[in-house]
């Protein structure tokens, strides 16, 4: 198969609007388990958004697969660590989009070490961060939103 033709562009007001239908999906939710309080408050996404893109220490990238908006790609140090971060429609997954969008941004990103934290059952996210060369370093315990219990995540570094 083709790799899929993915894009990171900046973040526009209107990829907002993508953004927010991509995090209500329950399903998603289930998976990457550390979520939103309540992922269908609009306000509170869209504050949240507004702090994002006016923080100078994050950078988040929207990612086409062709000219349709799939998700996004974030990089931040808000718990301490450099750390990505990314969320993709449904539409999309199983394509190899992810992978390719995190390649393209771990390469125009100058920091190291980059760390990544998965949910330990989230196989999909794990194996993309693998395939992008983060590999594993260690656990955590925390509360995830979309599960309503502690959950162990999974710790990833890429030198
Ligand atoms: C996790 C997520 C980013 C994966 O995106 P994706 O575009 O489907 O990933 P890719 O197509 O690049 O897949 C990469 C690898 O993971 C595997 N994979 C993807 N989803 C999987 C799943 N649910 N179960 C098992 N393997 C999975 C693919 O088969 C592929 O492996 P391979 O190359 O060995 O075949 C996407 O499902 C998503 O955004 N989920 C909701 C939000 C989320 O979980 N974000 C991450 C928080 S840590």
């Amino acid at each position: 198969m083709n790799p899929p033709t993915v894009r990171l562009r900046d973040v526009v007001e209107a990829d907002l609007a993508h953004f927010f239908d991509h995090q209500r999906d329950p399903v998603a939710n289930q998976m990457a388990a550390f979520t939103a309080k309540d992922p269908a408050n609009r306000a509170a996404f869209l504050a949240h958004w507004r702090k994002v893109l006016a923080s100078p220490g994050v950078t988040v990238q929207t990612i086409l697969r062709g000219d349709e908006v799939a998700g996004y790609v974030l990089y931040h140090d808000w718990f301490g660590d450099p750390e990505v971060s990314y969320w993709l429609e449904r539409r999309v997954w199983g394509q190899g989009v992810a992978t390719v969008a995190l390649m393209a941004f771990v390469a125009q990103t100058a920091v190291r070490p980059l760390y990544a934290r998965a949910v330990h059952d989230n196989i999909g996210s794990l194996r993309v961060l693998e395939k992008c060369g983060f590999v594993r370093v260690g656990t955590d315990h925390a509360f995830a939103q979309a599960r309503g219990r502690q959950v162990e995540e999974i710790i990833l570094r890429l030198d």
